[in-house]
């Protein structure tokens, strides 16, 4: 290019851009972006506005910017200089800045609009260096719906009246109402709406819920909802504790403190005295969920009081507690204590607890502890309690008036409180002077130069020292024939009495601190028995006699009877002697094996230990002839009218053996008749009748009876001499079928029978050869038996006694004659052999007493033997009108 075509060039140019220019010709302005006169903007929000040059060539806009509302220039970014403060990210932007592009269009920020921020910015500039542009925007600031104090989540307490806070805040200003539940709240007179809160007035439970706090602006429409839980806390409060609390020294002890509330409160304890929070100490232990306070190992100190206190959110509750220690008791000293009889004392007893202990005691010997103060059953004895305020001990005091004896012995002192019972034992010992209480031994027998024992026993406490003396103060150690055996408490002397001279008083001292006491025992010479004071007969039979004797009463007890006794024409060396002892006062005075029609000769002396008294004055008897035996006696029951058979068809008739009188009974003839009772009295039915002859047995079974039938029975017994008279009973069998008895000899061969059978057999072949030993050969058990008994001495005193004669010892036996039935008696009178009829009204007989009146009769019940044996010689025999024995029937 050359510079002669430059300047067609340019004009060529300018005439292009005048062209274009032409073309669209605007009018330079400015345009702010978003559109608008005014910008409505919520506070706090970020705002870009930009001012763009409308022009035709942008190039030649200058001096673009923005003008605050006081038409300061609004700075650019890069010349702002940042506060220090906000530096710490280093990237702090200024509230509001601009920033210029390429297109020279210039940029407002507002990093977070203020309120203050508000009013007409100007954006200006210049086009072309001579054309002025500018544009103004107002900015009008707007708040949003703000919650500046509305908690979501709030605590009403029970009781109180609440405000539910929800403050909002908003430009143009917000209206607020609330709901609950979805429901609108209208203000009540529990309900007051306020600008900031809802107010509810005495909060209840009830009033737990969602609440909606709801804001709203009119003008722009906005609306806000908020939600707020409310949850009704109730202060915490503690329940009642009875206090004081009892705990026991040295054991673990829990204190509870309850409380209610909500939320659940927490605990702690405070001991009031040190203000000491307990949950960090060692022996104590708080739970602050439940409550407790544990104290291990308690201790005296803890007694006090104690705090306990709950919170939670909604407060705090305390309260105060007692509490007491309770110490155990302790007895710490009980002592031993001696008193002498008939003066005073007291026995103490000191126990330590908290509360202070009542102190009682008891005696071991007695159920129950001694009461407070005078005793009822013993005014002597007075029980008191005196605290000593020093040690804080009671001191427990049995005051004894006047002790005795009966005082001594072992105490218990009992000591209790709340806490426990202690016990400890000591001992009260009551001293007095000799006694000689229990002695009863005033005199002492010895004969013939025998040594004796003289013992005194003295009580006392302490133990007495005895010594003795005898013919005034003579010491008894001096002899030689009186040994000493202790001095106390007991002392024996063993005195040998080689004459007459030691046959005195011997007199026993006993001393202690307290006192001296005598005692004499007498040393008497003993005797022999005297004479039997009485000697009576009072039986007599062909072979025996039976004596009633009366001992004398020497100081030494008669132990034993002798008789002597011999036929008249014999001496007395050949005399047969017979002993009884009279301890056993039952035993009979019997003498047997005499013989019939004998004159004897009896006497009689009485032994004790020193020996064998004087035989007696003689006594004569006449043993009358050999006769017919006595009436057996039939056993039963005494006082029955008749006897009751065990079986329905059969009955065992027992009785005892009679006097002999003279001749060996050999049998027994028993007759049984059917009864019948006809107006009340017995009719026999002779034709029912059945004879039995037994053995010398005492012993037979009546059968194939009838059941349920009364029976009589007669039973005699015989000798050579003829039939005794009757013994009678009656008896009726007992109900049920007659085959019993048939039923019970059934099954005959059981294996007890037979081994039974197999022994009796073996045991017979044995008797029979030992019988054939003892004739042949002289040897064997029988002979030996034999042997023995004849060589038995007569007099065996006691040991033999009533071994053969068991008729003589009152067995009960009856004899239900016929004729007692009716009232009467029919009584033969043997003596003149005549039969003559006595009525005699039947009544109980004595035994011991024969009825001496019926001298000449024989007495049909014949209870014993009898002296008016009235009994014929020639066997005649006398039949009873009744006429159950036929004259016929005998032999
Ligand atoms: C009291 O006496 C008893 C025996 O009676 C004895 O065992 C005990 O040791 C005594 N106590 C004192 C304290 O002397
Ligand atoms: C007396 O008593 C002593 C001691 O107890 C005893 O050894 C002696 O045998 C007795 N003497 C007589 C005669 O009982
Ligand atoms: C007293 O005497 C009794 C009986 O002999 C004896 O057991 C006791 O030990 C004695 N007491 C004293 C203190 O000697
Ligand atoms: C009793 O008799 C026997 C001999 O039969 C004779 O040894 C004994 O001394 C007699 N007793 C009396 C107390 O006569």
């Amino acid at each position: 290019m050359t510079a002669r075509s430059l300047p067609a060039y340019v004009a060529i140019a300018v005439l292009l851009l005048q062209l274009t220019a032409y073309a669209d010709a605007i009018d330079p302005h400015l345009e702010i972006l978003p559109n608008g006169e005014m910008q409505t903007k919520p506070i706090g929000s970020s705002i870009l506005l930009t001012c763009k040059p409308k022009v035709d060539n942008p190039s030649l806009v200058d001096d673009m910017q923005w003008l605050d509302p006081q038409n300061r220039v609004i700075d650019s970014l890069k010349y702002v200089v940042l506060p220090l403060e906000s530096t710490h990210t280093g990237v702090s932007k200024p509230a509001m800045y601009t920033e210029l592009h390429q297109d020279r269009s210039l940029s407002l920020f507002f990093n977070s609009l203020q309120e203050e921020q508000a009013g007409k910015y100007t954006c200006r500039g210049t086009y072309a260096r001579n054309q002025p542009l500018n544009k103004s925007v107002g900015i009008d600031t707007i708040i949003a719906i703000t919650w500046d104090d509305a908690p979501p989540n709030q605590f009403p307490i029970l009781g109180e009246d609440f405000s539910i806070k929800c403050k909002v805040r908003a430009r143009p200003s917000p209206s607020v109402d609330w709901l609950y539940n979805g429901e609108l709240i209208k203000t009540t007179d529990r309900y007051i709406i306020d600008a900031h809160s809802l107010k509810i007035k005495n909060v209840q439970e009830s009033d737990d819920g969602i609440y909606t706090c709801r804001a709203s602006v009119q003008t722009t429409g906005e609306l806000q909802e908020r939600l707020i839980r409310v949850e009704v806390h109730t202060r915490p409060s503690i329940e009642e504790i009875s206090s004081p609390v009892d705990i026991i020294e040295g054991e673990n002890a829990n204190i509870e403190c309850k409380a209610t509330g909500k939320p659940s409160p927490t605990f702690t304890w405070i001991k009031s005295l040190t203000q000491q929070n307990l949950s960090i100490t060692d022996r104590f232990g708080v739970n602050p969920v439940t409550g407790v306070l544990t104290i291990t190992n308690v201790n005296r100190d803890d007694s006090g009081e104690y705090q306990c206190s709950a919170t939670n959110a909604a407060g705090t509750a305390k309260t105060t507690i007692q509490v007491n220690v309770i110490v155990k008791p302790k007895i710490m000293e009980f002592l031993n204590k001696t008193v002498v009889q008939g003066k005073n004392t007291e026995i103490m007893c000191k126990a330590f607890g908290r509360p202070a202990p009542e102190v009682t005691f008891r005696k071991f010997t007695a159920d129950k502890q001694y009461v407070m103060g005078v005793q009822p059953q013993d005014d002597r004895i007075v029980m008191t309690n005196r605290l000593n305020d020093v040690s804080g001990e009671t001191v427990g005091i049995l005051s004894i008036h006047s002790a005795l004896t009966s005082d001594d012995g072992l105490y218990e002192c009992v000591a209790k409180n709340t806490g426990d019972v202690a016990y400890k034992n000591g001992h009260l010992t009551v001293e007095f002077p000799p006694s000689f209480h229990h002695m009863d031994n005033k005199t002492v027998y010895s004969w013939g130069q025998r040594p004796v024992n003289l013992t005194c026993i003295a009580e006392s406490i302490p133990n007495a020292t005895i010594r003795w003396t005898f013919y005034g103060d003579r010491k008894v150690e001096d002899d030689v024939s009186i040994n000493v055996i202790g001095n106390g408490p007991i002392s024996t002397i063993e005195v040998r009495p080689h004459d007459r001279r030691y046959y005195t008083i011997y007199k026993c001292i006993a001393a202690n601190p307290h006192g001296t006491r005598e005692n004499l025992i007498e040393l008497k010479e003993a005797s022999r028995p005297s004479e039997l004071l009485d000697v009576k007969m009072i039986e007599l039979t062909a072979t025996t006699i039976r004596f009633d004797l009366t001992p004398p009463q020497p100081e030494l007890p008669v132990q034993t009877i002798t008789v002597q006794y011999k036929e008249r024409d014999q001496t007395w060396d050949r005399a047969r002697n017979r002993t009884w002892s009279v301890v056993n006062t039952t035993t009979p005075y019997v003498v047997e094996g005499l013989k019939p029609q004998t004159p004897y000769e009896f006497r009689f002396a009485a032994k004790n230990k020193v020996g064998l008294g004087n035989w007696g004055s003689n006594h004569y008897e006449m043993t009358p002839g050999r006769t017919m035996p006595n009436q057996p006696k039939i056993l039963c029951t005494p006082g029955n009218d008749y006897e009751q058979s065990l079986f329905s068809n059969q009955y065992e008739l027992g009785w005892l053996e009679p006097p002999d009188n003279g001749e060996p009974i050999d049998m027994y003839l028993i007759k049984y008749c059917q009864l019948s009772r006809v107006a009340g009295d017995w009719e026999v039915l002779d034709d029912t009748c059945v004879e039995i002859k037994s053995q010398t047995r005492t012993r037979q079974y009546l059968k194939g009876l009838s059941s349920d039938t009364f029976y009589s029975v007669e039973l005699q017994a015989h000798n050579i001499m003829g039939f005794s008279k009757p013994g009678y009973v009656k008896f009726r069998t007992a109900r049920g079928t007659d085959t019993s008895v048939l039923q019970h000899q059934g099954p005959l061969l059981t294996s007890g029978a037979v081994i039974g059978i197999v022994v009796a057999t073996i045991f017979i072949i044995f008797i029979i050869i030992d019988a054939i030993f003892c004739c042949v050969r002289k040897t064997g058990i029988i002979y030996i038996i034999c042997e023995r008994s004849r060589r038995k001495p007569v007099d065996e005193e006691d040991a033999k006694l009533g071994s053969l004669y068991g008729w003589r010892f009152p067995l009960p036996y009856c004899d239900q004659k016929m004729a007692n039935v009716a009232g009467v008696t029919a009584i033969q009178d043997s003596g003149s052999g005549k039969n003559t009829i006595r009525l005699v009204k039947h009544t109980a007989i004595d035994e011991k007493e024969p009825l001496k009146e019926e001298k000449k009769i024989t007495p049909i019940i014949d209870s014993g033997l009898r002296r008016e044996t009235s009994i014929t010689f020639d066997g005649k025999r006398s039949i009873s009108k009744t006429g159950f024995v036929g004259k016929d029937s005998a032999v």
